[in-house]
């Protein structure tokens, strides 16, 4: 996909065929980043194009009522090569009595797409919300039966027009369990998240699968479970591409501070990665400068591969009153879109009010030989969450042992990058395949989680 974005000029080539969003913030240093700059000529003067040039999409949140808006459908045909149905692809909206499938807003959305060479993510095959009647009063069996039924019809009506789906939506709990979300297709079983992708699977095999959740955006227990699922989904050969971060933004869910180091957490487990729902509530240059520093990280993140929106101008948003989106509702430019804009075109330096992404950590200096290692934890009652950056010494590394002492009742529960020796007291975690060869003063970054208190006392690196 990515090479036929960037051969057709911005657009993909056609393929063949209330939420709660307070988040728990890690602190800790963005690692370092090579973000590619484009020379001035070939600066892109749309969003979509200039992703292009990037190797990503643009997209955005549709909605097929409005598409007899011709102020939105200008937006919509000049600035994005992705569109996303906004409720026409729900379990409501396809299915409204059991078996009886209807696919008219969908197929106007998708239709607008294909003759404007758009691609398609499609939203969301299996999700506890928007579900018919008829599915809320299912249970058991029954429910799982209608579910996999579900899934395996829409994908397959829409076999080789979707880019990616969403096939499973928002199934992890709020607050610091990590724990699955309690819904009726949870009621069915523990197994039902892998049942819809493999069914997903077989009827569409061209479409990349992905999980799609919100407050997802930052290390906390939220993001930890899903990470440990996509991960054990990876071991066992469970069917999943693309993870996808709806990224809502306010006040009080700020962007984190860790979202560039979180995205490529997940990448490095071997699936793409994508902002699928992006709007950050607020205005002028505050806005314009959260909104930069979103396109930055997932740049400087090789395997984020695109960007969608959620809806064109403030007055087409799910929450039009935090004016969250690109363009005013005149279809005005904001200062937003001109920071994703120029963002998308790597020329803008970042703000110094502006805390980047690319910010250098501002830890110990490298040690001569060997290698150094600093904690940013984050921890609640009961709980906490440990990222640990590697810094390599004078000479590299070709591997990397670094040590922690947890205190009496800690239990390591989940370790990413990283492999633990030990759950408690004195814990030693190594190097995994690829991020133990360490070039001098180049870092690195690994995590685990816990129960009980975090760590306190400095970790000792060791460098082989
Ligand atoms: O179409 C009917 C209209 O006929 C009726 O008069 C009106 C009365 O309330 O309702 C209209 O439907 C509304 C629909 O949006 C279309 O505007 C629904 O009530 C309303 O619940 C629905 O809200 C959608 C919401 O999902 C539902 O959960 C938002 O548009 C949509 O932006 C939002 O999108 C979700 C993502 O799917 C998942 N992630 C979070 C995101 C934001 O909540």
């Amino acid at each position: 996909m990515d090479n036929m974005l960037a051969r057709t000029g911005g657009r993909p080539a056609r393929r063949g065929p209330r939420v709660a969003l307070a988040s728990v913030v890690v602190g800790l240093s963005a690692v370092a980043t090579t973000m590619a700059m484009a020379s001035g000529a070939n600066a892109g003067t749309t969003l979509g194009a200039s992703a292009a040039e990037k190797g990503r999409y643009f997209g955005t949140a549709v909605a097929a009522n409005k598409l007899s808006d011709t102020t939105y459908v200008g937006i919509l045909n000049r600035e994005f090569n992705s569109v996303t149905p906004e409720n026409e692809m729900k379990w409501d909206a396809t299915e409204p009595s059991q078996g009886q499938f209807s696919f008219t807003s969908a197929d106007r959305i998708v239709n607008h797409a294909r003759a404007n060479g758009m691609q398609v993510r499609g939203h969301a095959l299996a999700w506890h919300s928007q579900q018919p009647g008829w599915a809320q009063n299912l249970a058991g069996g029954a429910l799982r039966q209608a579910m996999l039924n579900h899934v395996t019809q829409v994908a397959t009506y829409y076999r080789g027009k979707i880019h990616s789906w969403d096939v499973v939506n928002e199934a992890f709990a709020d607050g610091g369990t990590g724990a699955r979300r309690d819904s009726n297709l949870q009621r069915t079983g523990d197994d039902w998240i892998e049942a819809a992708f493999r069914a997903a699977r077989a009827a569409d095999p061209t479409a990349k699968l992905c999980y799609n959740d919100y407050n997802t955006d930052g290390q906390n227990a939220k993001s930890n479970a899903v990470y440990a699922m996509v991960q054990d989904f990876k071991a066992r050969g469970v069917p999943i591409d693309c993870v996808g971060f709806q990224s809502h933004f306010n006040s009080a869910s700020p962007v984190p501070a860790d979202y560039q180091a979180n995205l490529q957490r997940f990448a490095d487990l071997g699936v793409d990665v994508q902002i699928t729902e992006l709007d950050i509530e607020g205005s002028g240059q505050t806005q314009a400068d959260n909104y930069g520093r979103v396109v930055r990280a997932c740049l400087a993140v090789a395997r984020c591969t695109g960007i969608t929106v959620w809806g064109i101008r403030d007055t087409d948003s799910w929450r039009a009153s935090g004016t969250p989106l690109l363009f005013d509702g005149n279809g005005n430019k904001k200062p937003a879109y001109t920071a994703t804009l120029d963002a998308l075109n790597g020329g803008a330096t970042p703000p110094p009010s502006t805390p980047a992404p690319s910010t250098p950590a501002p830890s110990t200096p490298p040690p001569s030989g060997g290698c150094s290692a600093t904690v940013a934890l984050n921890s609640w009652n009961g709980g906490f969450v440990a990222t640990v950056r590697v810094t390599a010494g004078s000479s590299g590394t070709g591997g990397w042992a670094v040590a922690v002492t947890l205190p009496g009742g800690a239990t390591v529960t989940n370790t990413w990058s990283a492999r633990a020796t030990g759950t408690s007291g004195a814990v030693t975690f190594r190097n995994v395949e690829y991020n133990g060869r360490l070039a001098a003063g180049a870092t690195t970054e690994f995590g685990f989680q816990g129960t009980g208190a975090g760590p306190t006392a400095a970790p000792t690196c060791t460098a082989s």
